[in-house]
């Protein structure tokens, strides 16, 4: 057990509290930094956790290995869990920016895509990866996570309506899914104005047919999960 105690070291790999898995067996994940050996696996998990979850097919997957190539990627964020020497889980941070009425840009972080294999999801794998990134993200300084996400899924980690911080959305608006959690008391004091995300999320479908061409062929289908 190290790392959750000790700030310094929080870059290492540490092992979480003990859970119980379905099978009823005391599991526990290790969670550590991701590095470049992984980066076919965490693209394959991302795929497998977002495949025609919100559209048919995804594109999940092409958008954390652009995450990985740009400016906006913070690599001291980018974290794998790991049960059994195998990926279960991945959450990747980019810097994004709420630029207010005077054109003055505040940066903030955005998590996602946050992917957890299917046959491991509701072992609370998802929240471990949230709770130890929040941490690190407090001691690198960042004053905010402001994310597109489920609110029932979210709330629980405290994050609120970002309109509570007057700050909306790139187009001016604010709904549910679109919400902020400061990372100290007052981090997003005096920061207001629109939100505005890596262009990253901002799919080309052509790329992605492209990319798609580097993994075994999987049928999309339509689903009751999908954005109508
Ligand atoms: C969302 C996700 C990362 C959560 O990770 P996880 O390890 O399954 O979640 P945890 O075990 O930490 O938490 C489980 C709880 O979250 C809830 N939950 C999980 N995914 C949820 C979702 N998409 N919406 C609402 N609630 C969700 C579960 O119902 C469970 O609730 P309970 O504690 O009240 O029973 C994972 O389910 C996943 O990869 N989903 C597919 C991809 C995705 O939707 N990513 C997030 C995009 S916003």
């Amino acid at each position: 057990m190290s790392g959750m105690e000790n700030e310094d070291n929080s870059h290492l790999p540490f092992e979480t509290s003990q859970f119980y898995s379905e099978r009823k067996n005391t599991m526990s994940i290790i969670i550590r930094l991701e590095n470049e050996n992984d980066y076919q696996e965490v693209e394959n998990l991302t795929r497998e956790a977002f495949w025609d979850l919100y559209h048919p097919g995804c594109s999940e997957h092409l958008i954390v290995h652009n995450i990985r190539k740009g400016s906006s990627f913070i690599p001291e964020l980018d974290f794998v869990a790991l049960l059994d020497d195998k990926i279960v889980g991945n959450i990747i941070y980019s810097k994004s920016t709420v630029v207010d009425k005077d054109n003055h840009e505040h940066v903030v972080i955005t998590f996602g895509p946050l992917s957890v294999l299917p046959s491991f999801q509701k072992q609370g794998i998802g929240s471990a990866l949230i709770a130890h990134t929040k941490k690190i993200a407090q001691t690198m300084g960042y004053k905010a996570i402001i994310i597109f996400g489920n609110p029932t899924y979210y709330h629980r980690f405290g994050f609120e309506n970002a309109e509570s911080f007057e700050i909306s959305t790139a187009e001016g608006v604010n709904f549910e899914a679109f919400m902020a959690l400061e990372l100290h008391k007052g981090g997003l004091q005096g920061i207001t104005g629109r939100f505005y995300a890596d262009p990253v999320f901002d799919v080309n479908q052509e790329e992605l047919e492209s990319f798609e061409k580097k993994f075994p062929y999987k049928e999309k289908h339509v689903t009751d999960t999908q954005f109508k």
